[in-house]
């Protein structure tokens, strides 16, 4: 479904991406792991679209979307629920939810995708009307996560939605992440939490400065003395 070829990409004069490859297959989930500025917010925005790559290709579908805006990217199913969520506080949780079908495709199957939305987050259902600067940590990366199924993706990538959690919440994160893909959706998943991701994930690819320096099954990497030593101090 997507595959990416020598991708090259920084800011100014500064490469932070080296010839990145990567494949994620229909129906996958799979987890791009990495230490802090490691270069995996970097990777997202590029396959986004929000950065413009210096070299290398994107295919989506077979489609060559390397040059095109970001919208059309959204349009065609490849979207990002951004590091941080980026949701309006002061806006309520329906509203925050409604933004994320802006797209053409996606405005029209607006009102079944949020009824679809709410089933699967209730506790959004619930706070409708809230303030979504007021939710817990937890119901925030929900939030973003909700918003981002409203353009009616066909890959997600999710930029660290655990970040900033406490453990308990990561793991009911994570599994609302698997939820998703049980239903049907192919999944980037970039996360610090090393563990969580792999274990969430088929494969995984592994990114140190700007590098994939290793790649497999999950249960292949979780093993690897090297990335146990790197990432979980063992
Ligand atoms: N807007 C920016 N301008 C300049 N450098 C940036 C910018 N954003 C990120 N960087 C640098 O790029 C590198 C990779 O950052 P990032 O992709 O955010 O890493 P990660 O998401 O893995 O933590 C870091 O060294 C970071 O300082
Ligand atoms: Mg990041």
């Amino acid at each position: 479904m997507l595959t990416v070829s020598d991708l090259r990409a920084g800011y100014g004069q500064l490469e932070v991406l080296h010839s990145i490859d990567l494949t994620v297959d229909a129906g996958e989930v799979v987890s791009l792991i990495g230490a802090n500025a490691a270069g995996k917010t970097t990777t997202l925005n590029t396959l986004a679209g929000v950065l413009p790559p210096s070299a290398g290709s994107i295919l989506f579908d077979g489609e060559d979307i390397t040059r095109l805006p970001s919208h059309a990217r959204v349009e065609r199913g490849l979207v990002l629920v951004p590091q941080g969520r980026q949701l309006f506080g002061h806006m309520t949780v329906e509203e925050n939810i409604d933004l994320g079908a802006y797209t053409k495709r996606a405005a029209r199957h607006a009102a079944g995708t949020r009824a679809e939305v709410f089933d699967l987050f209730p506790v959004l259902a619930d706070r409708r009307r809230q303030q979504a600067g007021t939710l817990s940590g937890g119901e925030q990366s929900m939030l973003a996560m909700a918003r981002g199924l409203m353009a009616k993706p066909r890959l997600l990538m999710l930029d660290e939605p655990t970040e900033g959690l406490s453990p308990l919440l990561v793991s009911q994160t994570m599994e609302l992440a698997g939820t998703v893909a049980e239903r049907g959706m192919t999944i980037l998943l970039v996360e610090q939490n090393v563990v969580q991701a792999l274990k969430r994930a088929k494969r995984g690819y592994v990114l140190e400065s700007g590098k994939i320096t290793m790649s497999g099954e999950s249960a292949d990497l979780l093993a690897d003395d090297g990335l146990r030593a790197a990432f979980l101090g063992l």
